[in-house]
């Protein structure tokens, strides 16, 4: 089948199964957007676009989807919710755990606005490794990602997911097909907490922020879109070690930098940068976030890692 039937099949499905006001949770990740981009186009003003801004976010997020929403000409909220997400997350500290109050607040904020709204339907871009990670059909739960597993079974919205079936690279070309970026690296819904090890602080959460975009402008400076990973990013650990500051000795934060290639994040190969890249990485952000004295480099494929650390 072509890219252009795949478009087509989807908003067919999309008319055939919304019936009244639709809401949807765009993310400003690769699958939700381009599942907006398509919805708005068969339902208008009948669609509700939300970006929830959860505080987990990276450095320029919430502006880029903004714009995003004002290019695309959709109807669409901003819902800065980042107060009520690091007060849900105080003191928790195991992974699924935390994937789950992110997951149940997220519904929360979401709820608020169908309601608001007087949406019916939900819109879900899950594609088909999220379900088949969270447990769907093939595999054990290995992680409840949160656009699955954190969906109550009591929802009064009905769900529609006119992506379950494709795979990224699927997602990618319809993406393409669109004029729509397709440089952007997935990213997880859970955010930045699923690389806090341990618990989410205000603190932590604005070391990693630097940290995130550090990596990402020396990674996207290096290399070309073609060139660069399929995710590089950061995770900050719960371990802190001694190193120098000027003549002191400083007891600082480690930070891992994880790059990886991959097809589809079903599988992927760690990645082998430049030694010069990685050094500049390290320097860069040992000289601008005092905090943070070590750097380190996750050289795992997946399996038998994933690719994010929680
Ligand atoms: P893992 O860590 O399971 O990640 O190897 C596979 C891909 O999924 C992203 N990821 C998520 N995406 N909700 C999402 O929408 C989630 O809860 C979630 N957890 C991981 C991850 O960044 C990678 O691209």
């Amino acid at each position: 089948m072509s890219v252009s039937s795949y478009i087509e099949q989807i908003k067919a499905d999309i008319l055939d199964k919304v019936k009244g006001r639709a809401i949807i949770a765009v993310s400003g990740g690769q699958d939700s957007s381009l599942l907006s981009v398509l919805a708005s186009q068969v339902l208008a003003d009948k669609l509700l676009c939300v970006f929830v801004d959860t505080g987990l976010l990276r450095i320029g997020e919430v502006e880029r989807v903004k714009k995003f929403f004002e290019d695309h000409s959709m109807n669409y909220r901003i819902v800065d919710a980042s107060q009520e997400f690091l007060s849900a997350l105080k003191g928790v500290i195991d992974p699924e755990e935390k994937r789950k109050i992110i997951g149940k607040t997220f519904i929360d904020v979401l709820n608020r606005e169908a309601e608001n709204f007087g949406a019916e339907y939900l819109l879900q871009g899950t594609i088909a490794p999220d379900w088949i990670e969270s447990g769907g059909q093939k595999r054990d739960t290995i992680k409840s990602h949160h656009n699955v597993g954190g969906l109550p079974k009591d929802m009064k919205l009905k769900l529609v997911e006119p992506l379950r079936d494709f795979y990224k690279d699927e997602i990618r070309a319809m993406s393409r097909e669109l004029g729509m970026r397709t440089d952007l690296q997935p990213f997880p819904g859970p955010g930045l907490a699923v690389r806090i090890m341990g618990e989410v602080t205000a603190e932590k959460l604005d070391l990693l922020k630097r940290v995130t975009k550090i990596v990402e402008d020396k990674v996207e400076g290096a290399l070309k879109p073609e060139e660069r990973p399929w995710q590089y990013f950061a995770v900050l650990l719960p371990v802190r070690t001694t190193g120098v500051h000027g003549d002191r000795r400083a007891y600082g934060y480690t930070v891992a930098v994880r790059m990886i290639d991959s097809i589809d994040a079903m599988t992927g190969t760690f990645t082998k940068p430049s030694w010069d890249l990685l050094e500049d990485i390290a320097n860069t952000v040992t000289d601008e976030i005092p905090e943070i004295n070590r750097v380190v480099y996750d050289i795992t494929n997946k399996p038998p890692a994933t690719i994010e650390w929680e």
